[in-house]
């Protein structure tokens, strides 16, 4: 079978498909055929060497996707050849085959397809526990979400919209602005290529904060940091609480700490992974609660492109020029 290899840290042209002998699962996992598979951020950054983690050469990205039940391990008692599934495992999802612990795999809810049970777990994921459990969202409160045309960021608005909250979207063009007022943006700012300088960064504060009713936002969802950070960070209002989720625009910035003391603020981290292996009950809930939404349709998973699994390598370049829209996923046939 076909698994996309990573060889060496580098440039994502050096990936490499390669053709290896069907996987066996041990005793506690399942093997599953790959129908669908997600693209996320970290993608981009590990096959680089770029991540907060780099695992020993060569290793299989991918983390998310769907498939179904191939063979089953002697202690895997809830699934059963021919069960359709979702995944989520520590590598390898860019393949025809996987072996996954039964742990992380779960049965696809009724109705939902091979593409959308590949892509949502990690968005929603994330951006359900940053806006429940690190931000606690109520109903009333003014979210700015930046990036929000992106993975976590469309899930954000879109869970936000749907517990009630007002939501700003900012986005880099028109063209993503479009997209999140489809998904019932109260408002958005366009920010080009950001800010570069003070006085730009000074009038990008300004504009974010004309756009809040409150005259500041009570949550600030950030997947993007850079010189994005500060701007929006002044824009907080009082006892707001600032999510900071990632930095897709390069550098981790540094804010002015008493930016925090005038306002009472509180800048709260999320690392979602670490979430759900250190609060896994309360994961489960979250899942859950965000199936149930799937289900009453107070939310929709944006999947903006699909690709031949084959041409994951030019998908995942596409995560490094700001192109992806909602999620990418790769199909099998
Ligand atoms: N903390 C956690 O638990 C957690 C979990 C999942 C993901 N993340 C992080 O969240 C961030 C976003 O992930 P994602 O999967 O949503 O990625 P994505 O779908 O590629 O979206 C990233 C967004 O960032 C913006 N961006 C700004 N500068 C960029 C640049 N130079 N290159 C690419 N995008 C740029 C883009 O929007 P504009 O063009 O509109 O600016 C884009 O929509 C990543 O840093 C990822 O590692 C964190």
């Amino acid at each position: 079978m076909k698994i996309l290899h990573c060889n060496e840290y580098g440039p994502i042209e050096n990936l490499e498909w390669v053709d290896i002998d069907s996987p066996i699962p041990n005793d506690d996992e399942v093997l599953i055929t790959v129908k669908a598979a997600a693209l996320n951020y970290p993608d981009y950054l590990i096959v680089q060497g770029l991540y907060q983690f780099k695992p020993p050469l060569p290793f299989a990205p991918g983390n998310e996707g769907a498939g179904i039940i191939k063979k089953i391990g002697k202690n895997v008692k809830n699934f059963k050849q021919g069960d359709r599934v979702y995944f989520m495992a520590p590598y390898g999802a860019f393949a025809e085959e996987i072996c996954v612990n039964a742990f992380g795999v779960s049965h696809i809810p009724t109705d939902i397809s091979f593409e959308i049970a590949a892509s949502y777990q990690m968005a929603y994921g994330t951006s359900y526990h940053a806006l429940i459990q690190r931000g606690e969202i109520k109903e009333g409160d003014e979210l700015l979400v930046l990036g929000a045309s992106g993975g976590v960021g469309l899930a954000a608005l879109d869970i936000a919209k749907a517990k009630g909250a007002r939501v700003v979207a900012a986005v880099s063009t028109d063209e993503k602005a479009k997209i999140c007022l489809e998904y019932k943006a109260d408002d958005t700012v366009v920010y080009g290529k950001g800010p570069k300088d003070k006085e730009a960064s000074k009038a990008f504060s300004t504009e974010l904060k004309s756009k809040s009713l409150k005259g500041g936002y009570d949550l600030i969802y950030d997947p993007i940091g850079d010189c994005y950070a500060e701007p929006a960070f002044r824009s907080i209002g009082w006892k707001g609480r600032y999510l900071v989720v990632g930095f897709a625009a390069g550098e981790i910035p540094k804010l002015p700490i008493n930016l925090a003391l005038l306002k009472g603020a509180s800048i709260v981290g999320v690392f979602w992974g670490s979430f759900t292996g250190r609060e896994m009950n309360i994961n489960h809930e979250n899942i859950q609660d965000i199936n149930l939404m799937l289900s009453r349709k107070e939310i929709k998973p944006l999947i903006s492109k699909t690709y031949p699994m084959q041409n994951a390598i030019d998908a995942i370049s596409m995560i490094g020029n700001r192109g992806v829209i909602g999620k990418v996923v790769l199909l099998n046939n």
